[in-house]
């Protein structure tokens, strides 16, 4: 079953075009990996999807369909319904989003409060729910905890909790594990992955990292210059595809936790 379709999909700064005829499907449960090298136009790609362009962004053509519904229509009500529960996203430092004078428990309940109408106390209780779920011990300490006195990892683990209270049907995230050591970022990779098994849900993740993206994706999408270049299942873009680009980003993988990928 189709969950997203980006159909023909050009999007602009301002003049600048800057992503050209994007087309990709995902499936409900699917996860797919866009790959490519820095300023291809990743970031542009999923913040469309969750309606977040920057100052200036805007999709010039072609249309983004979730669940048999156009995006690029909705208005401030329909999207506050969706964003942040049925569509989650994840960014690269979790941490730098928070807000750094109020405690991670204040900041969750404000969060879950915009969502369903709860007691602030078993909002509280929920965070610390999902926190534990997200192996992070403790959890009770970090909810009292100010973001500056957690890592960077727990920051982010907290960052995925939040984007995943709610059990999304699709979770949009960029360079997730980027900023964190290889250890919290397996980590943080088998908890991706176990949210899907779990829950069913579809996953694009944005990375650099093409250990991370092959190790986790079933669909990989390969972006230069604001184009996908290349697209296809895991195995077929990494061994058998005869685009000449993507054999050349392949051929250095790099190793995650110690463990070679592929
Ligand atoms: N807010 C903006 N205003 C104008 N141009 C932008 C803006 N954000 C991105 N761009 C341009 O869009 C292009 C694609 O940027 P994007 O952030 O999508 O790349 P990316 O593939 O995510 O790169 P990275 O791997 O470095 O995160 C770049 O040329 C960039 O300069
Ligand atoms: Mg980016």
């Amino acid at each position: 079953m189709v969950l997203l379709n980006i159909s023909d999909v050009d999007i602009s700064y301002g003049k600048r075009l800057i992503v050209k005829n994007c087309n990709l499907t995902l499936e409900k449960g699917e996860i797919c990996s866009i790959v490519g090298e820095s300023g291809s136009g990743k970031t542009t790609v999923i913040r469309a999807v969750l309606g977040l362009l920057a100052r200036g962004g805007k999709v010039t053509a072609g249309d983004i369909v979730y669940e048999g519904r156009s995006l690029l229509t909705l208005n401030d009500k329909e999207w506050r319904a969706l964003r942040g529960h049925d569509i989650s996203m994840i960014f690269q430092d979790s941490g730098a989003m928070m807000n750094q004078t109020r405690r991670t428990g204040d900041s969750y309940v404000e969060y879950i409060r915009t969502h369903e109408s709860i007691f602030t106390k078993d909002a509280w209780a929920k965070g610390v729910e999902m926190l534990g779920r997200m192996h992070l011990p403790d959890p009770d300490r970090i909810m009292r905890s100010y973001p500056f006195q957690l890592s960077g990892g727990q920051r982010q683990r907290v960052g995925i909790a939040m984007g995943m209270t709610y059990q999304p049907r699709l979770l949009l995230a960029d360079e997730p594990t980027s900023a964190l050591d290889v250890t919290t970022q397996a980590q943080i990779v088998r908890q991706m992955l176990e949210l899907r098994d779990e829950y069913g849900t579809s996953i694009i993740i944005v990375t650099h990292d093409i250990g991370v993206a092959s190790y986790m994706a079933d669909k990989l999408v390969v972006m230069k210059d604001g184009v996908i270049e290349d697209q296809g299942d895991r195995d077929h873009i990494l061994h058998e595809t005869d685009n000449a680009y993507t054999r050349k980003l392949m051929e250095a993988v790099p190793s995650l936790g110690g463990k070679r990928y592929v």
